[in-house]
């Protein structure tokens, strides 16, 4: 087994060892307006009934429109995508229409809903490490899928 010898590490960087992925757009709206943020601070806490913790710094615009409106979607890009995801991460929707900026649809949701394209079975999602590096889904493996306790799978 290799050894990995350790070192002291500034603990405010942690961050991008644990940050989860993938990275998501979280879409909002409030009235007539529809904004969409860059999100890497979220967290599964339940799944049924499903439950995200997220992290949404109080100078985002996409925070005052969802505690208005108390709703908004999370949408999981892929890798064809980063381009745009980076984009709407750099910009604010008190300032431009991101929507229109980068072309996107905004389509009504419908409450307690979830979809996902069929295939790819396992996109090639991006995930932040920080520092503006994304890791992207590479391979998948079921080697130890028979270790597991089944209310663990
Ligand atoms: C890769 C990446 C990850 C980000 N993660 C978060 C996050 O978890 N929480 C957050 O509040 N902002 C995050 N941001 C920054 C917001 O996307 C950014 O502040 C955006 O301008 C907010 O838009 P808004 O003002 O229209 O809401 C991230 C940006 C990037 C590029």
């Amino acid at each position: 087994m290799t050894r990995y010898s350790k070192r002291d590490f500034p603990v405010s960087e942690i961050r991008r060892f644990l940050e989860p992925g993938p990275v998501v757009l979280v879409s909002s709206r409030w009235k007539d307006e529809t904004n969409i943020m860059t999100m890497g601070w979220h967290m599964v806490m339940e799944s049924d009934p499903s439950l995200v913790g997220c992290y949404i710094w109080t100078e985002d615009y996409s925070r005052q429109m969802i505690r208005k409106s108390r709703e908004c979607v999370i949408n999981i890009p892929t890798i064809e995508i980063a381009t745009k995801v980076v984009r709407i991460g750099n910009t604010s929707g008190r300032d431009i229409d991101k929507f229109a900026r980068f072309k996107l649809t905004p389509v009504d949701a419908e409450k307690v809903k979830a979809h996902a394209a069929i295939s790819p079975k396992f996109p090639r999602t991006i995930h932040y490490r920080g520092d503006g590096l994304f890791m992207i889904a590479g391979p998948t493996t079921r080697r130890y899928r028979r270790l597991f306790k089944p209310k663990n799978l």
